[in-house]
């Protein structure tokens, strides 16, 4: 099932970030330097639209959307090593999704891993920019993509 977040979830959401992102099997030195932007704080809960994807009473998976200045963005979208490609990427995609088209919204950016793009791009995300986004000293730029909203 996929509910609203609660500031509770706080902990455990940021260890799911983490678990989440060295997934992809980062350097530990990245992961470390990402530490902050990976903790999810009771009040970022409270300020953004945060669901949280439940298995058996476990959590599983979470998206947050935040209000940008450039308009809405999808924040965080995790999904737990143990339990990926068993579709609970693609449904918490869908709430996002239908929370962007009840508020009327057009598009939703997303500033994605790169190893996240093909994710993203078989519901029809496509990438317009790259976004510098230096770790640990070493040079790297993140794909912006755009993913419309209704057509
Ligand atoms: C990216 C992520 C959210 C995808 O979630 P998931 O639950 O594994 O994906 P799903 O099982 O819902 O897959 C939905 C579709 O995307 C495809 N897909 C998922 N991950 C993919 C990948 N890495 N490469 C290519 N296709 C992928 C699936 O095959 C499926 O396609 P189908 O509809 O043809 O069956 C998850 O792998 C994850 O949390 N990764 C680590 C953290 C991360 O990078 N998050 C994104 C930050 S921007």
């Amino acid at each position: 099932m996929i509910r609203p977040g609660t500031p509770n979830d706080a902990p455990t959401l940021t260890a799911l970030a983490r678990a989440a992102k060295a997934s992809w099997g980062y350097p530990d030195a990245w992961l470390r330097a990402w530490e902050p932007e990976l903790t999810i704080t009771a009040e970022y809960i409270q300020r953004h639209t945060v669901f949280v994807a439940e298995s058996e009473g476990c959590v599983v998976g979470m998206i947050s959307i935040e209000d940008g200045v450039d308009g809405p963005e999808i924040g965080h979208l995790w999904v737990d090593p143990a339990s990926q490609r068993a579709g609970w990427g693609r449904r918490l995609l869908d709430t996002a999704i239908r929370h962007a088209t009840s508020n009327h919204w057009t598009a939703l950016r997303i500033l994605s891993d790169p190893n996240a793009v093909p994710f993203y791009t078989r519901f029809g995300a496509v990438h317009v920019a790259d976004v510098p986004a230096p770790v640990a000293g070493v040079d790297r730029s993140l794909p912006l993509l755009r993913l419309s909203i209704g057509g």
